[in-house]
């Protein structure tokens, strides 16, 4: 028996760390893409391959016994094969880049727990997005559950922890340009790293939370009118608040000044400490934001909103 399954990266538009105390985020689905394929197999085993390694164990390991990034592949299978008397074999393939704040572990969660459960049984998207949240907590206890959400339905939409997501129905007709610093984080470690500065500085924490909430009620309205130059300084405005945190470093900021020198705006996505930024775009300065970023040798691509989401075949 065999299953297949795909999911999007993603890119967080505004509301990064923000989003685990509550505030509201904005997340889009991106055209980048990591595919799975689980397998049933006779022998009493559990193998992973991927391209940032293999990993072959017996099931019913202890989860915190496995130290490798494929942990919530092994938690996957070490779940869903309990009385199915099967082993599994599980292949990976992605074209996102890995650990750079675009969702892969999301993805590999959200693509794995559909691929594996579905050898089973057809299981729901509703059912997918949990078992995908789970396994990723085996990484990155304290998740917001953001970045799963928008890989299993794709799209663009705004995401509250309490209230889940609502999906933004406009197309925003806009390209982003995503730029790499080559600087691995954890996000585990920079979602810490905020705990603290707010742990030190309650008041002014909150008030950039009151701050960010405003900016994203802003920018709904925005995305209805499909007010490009307005989103772009929101997205700046973004920027500040997250160099508050103290999440952004020498690098990124150059970075950020390069997309901002020719996009609409730009601003760190995801957890920061390194990873990739964004820049906002349209036809009218695609090319020359690409170009600006290539003359100075960073690795850049651009990228549409998928609409699609999880798939499975
Ligand atoms: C990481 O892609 C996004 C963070 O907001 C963490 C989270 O939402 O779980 C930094």
């Amino acid at each position: 028996m065999k299953s297949k399954a795909s999911s999007p990266a993603k890119v967080i538009l505004f509301g990064e760390h923000f989003v685990v105390y509550g505030v509201k985020a904005i997340l889009c689905a991106i055209n980048k893409r990591i595919t799975v394929t689980a397998e049933t197999i006779q022998e009493n085993k559990i193998s992973i391959k991927s391209n940032i390694g293999n990993l072959e164990l017996e099931p019913n390991k202890e989860i915190s016994e496995i130290n490798s990034p494929l942990r919530p592949f092994y938690y996957l299978a070490n779940k869903l094969i309990k009385n199915q008397n099967t082993g599994i074999q599980v292949y990976v393939e992605s074209d996102i880049p890995l650990g750079v704040g675009l969702g892969s572990s999301s993805a590999c969660c959200v693509a794995g727990a559909a691929a594996i459960s579905r050898l089973f049984k057809r299981t729901s998207k509703e059912e997918i997005l949990k078992l995908a949240i789970e396994a990723e907590r085996t990484i990155f206890e304290n998740t917001s559950g953001a970045d799963c959400t928008v890989c299993t339905y794709g799209g663009i939409m705004e995401y509250d922890k309490k209230k889940g997501f609502n999906k933004i129905k406009y197309e925003p007709n806009f390209h982003l340009v995503i730029a790499n610093s080559e600087i691995e984080h954890s996000t585990k470690s920079i979602v810490d790293s905020v705990k603290q500065f707010k742990e030190k500085n309650e008041d002014e924490f909150s008030e950039l939370c009151k701050k960010e909430s405003k900016l994203v009620e802003d920018v709904s309205e925005l995305l209805k009118e499909n007010n490009i130059i307005e989103l772009g300084n929101k997205i700046t405005e973004n920027q500040e608040y997250l160099e508050v945190l103290g999440i952004s470093n020498e690098k990124l900021r150059k970075m950020i000044q390069i997309g901002q020198s020719k996009s609409f705006g730009a601003k760190i996505t995801g957890a920061g400490g390194g990873g990739c930024i964004f820049a906002l775009t349209n036809e009218s300065n695609l090319e020359q934001t690409m170009n600006e970023f290539k003359n100075k040798n960073y690795d850049c691509f651009s990228v549409k909103i998928d609409f699609k989401g999880l798939d499975t075949f």
